[in-house]
Order: C-alpha cells, then structure tokens, then sequence
C-alpha cells in the first residue's frame, strides 16, 4: 500500500496502519528535497510518479498521507489517473457508530477520533486525533477536522471546510464549501462559503479566503 506523503500526518497514517494491517507499506513525496531513501530506515520513499505506477500495477491500494484539503484531492486524483484506487484509514481507537453511518472513500480517521451515529463524511475527509463528528453531522469532501475539534449535533460542513485545532461548531451550524474555522473558535452561527472565522465567539475576519481556487 501507498501512502502519500512522507513527513508529518504521514507519520501519523503509518502508525494507525501499522497497528491494524501488515501490508507492506511505501511512501511518495516528489517535492521535499533530502529526504532520506527509507522512512525510519524501513518504508521505501518513492519520488517519482514512474515509481508509483510500477507500484500500482502490483498493488494499486493508496491512503492520503497529507493535510490540506485541496492539496488532498488534487494527489488523490493523480493517483486516480495512474491507476491507483483510494482507501480509506481508520485508526484502531477510533470510535465509529454503528447506526447509518455513511463513510466515503479515502477518509483518514485518526487515533481516538469519534464518529457518532446518523452522520455522513465524504470523500478524502479527514478526521484528526480526539476530534469528534457528533450524531446527524454531515461532513463534506476533503474537509479537515483538525485534532480535538468538536463538530456538534445537527451541524453541516460542505467541501473543502478546515476546521482547527479544538475548534468548537456549535449544534444546527451550517459551514459554507471552503471556509475556515480557527484553531480555538467557538462557531455560533452559520458561515459563508469561503469566510474566515476566529475567535470566541467566532467572527468573520475574511470572506473569500478559501474559494480562490475552488
Ligand atoms: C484561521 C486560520 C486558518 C487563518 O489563517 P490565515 O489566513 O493565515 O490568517 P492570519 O494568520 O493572517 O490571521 C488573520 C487574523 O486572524 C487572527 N487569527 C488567526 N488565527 C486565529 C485563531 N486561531 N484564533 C484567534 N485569532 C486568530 C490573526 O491574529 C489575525 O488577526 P489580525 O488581522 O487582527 O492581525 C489559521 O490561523 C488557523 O487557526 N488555522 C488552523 C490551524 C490548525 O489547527 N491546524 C491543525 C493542523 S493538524
């Protein structure tokens, strides 16, 4: 299996996986200069998009590996296109409801995340240590919930929505396609597609920062 990436979440991925699979895992990055050949002199560092395609064509599973939303979905299709098959990573302390709980593809779900019932996360969402998806939450594609961030009931992210580190969205928010919420923000009303929200309580400090290339 691939990861994309080699450094940071990255880092993180391998540890989920590792404690849940032993496949053999490779990593990709082909724009960090000196990066050692083996992560933590074990796992392959590919740097070439020739080398992934050799790979897929043995082995075409590959997991994100990077934080980012839009840099999530633009690797994720470049793999698409060289055949490669998006997966999906959850941590083994990870806290998954059982009752209609709809998962996309290519979601990292990270150590002791929660994903409560009646909810729906899309596409290459990822979810990040602690943070917690509460009951009839719908998450769009390639958002990033950041660690300990609290998404409460009834709440709705469109795509490309960051979401900080202990951020809090309070119940029934709506956050518009490529917003983003600061680390700490308590959200306590509705946010434009694109807007920037800080603070507590939080407050529009951008309005078109996210939608510039959506
Ligand atoms: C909100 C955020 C996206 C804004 O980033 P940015 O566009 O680079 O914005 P700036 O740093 O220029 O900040 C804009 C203003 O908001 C303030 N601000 C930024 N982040 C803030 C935060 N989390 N809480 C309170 N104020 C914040 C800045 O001080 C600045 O205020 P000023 O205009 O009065 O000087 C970013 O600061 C942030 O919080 N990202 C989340 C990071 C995170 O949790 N990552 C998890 C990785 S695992």
């Amino acid at each position: 299996m691939l990861v994309v990436g080699a450094r940071g979440h990255a880092i993180e991925v391998l540890e989920c996986l590792r404690q849940s699979s032993d496949a053999q895992l490779f990593f990709f990055d082909d724009v960090t200069p000196d990066l050692e050949p083996q992560l933590f002199g074990r796992y392959p560092v590919l740097r070439s998009l020739d080398e992934v395609a050799r790979l897929f064509a043995q082995d075409p599973a590959f997991v994100l590996g990077l934080g980012g939303g839009k840099l999530r979905k633009l690797l994720a299709q470049k793999m698409a296109g060289l055949g490669g098959v998006l997966t999906s990573v959850i941590a083994p302390t990870a806290q998954i409801g059982r009752y209609e709980v709809s998962l996309g593809p290519g979601l990292n779900v990270m150590h002791h995340a929660l994903i409560s019932n009646a909810t729906q996360l899309g596409e290459g969402t990822l979810v990040n240590a602690g943070a917690a998806i509460h009951h009839n939450v719908t998450v769009g594609e390639y958002c990033e919930i950041s660690p300990g961030a609290r998404i409460l009931g009834g709440c709705q992210l469109h795509d490309l929505v960051l979401v900080g580190a202990n951020a809090t969205v309070l119940p029934r928010v709506v956050v518009g396609e490529g917003a983003r919420i600061g680390a700490g923000a308590v959200v306590i009303q509705d946010v434009p597609a694109g807007a920037t929200v800080v603070g507590v309580p939080g407050r529009v400090v951008r309005r078109n920062a996210g939608t510039e290339s959506l």
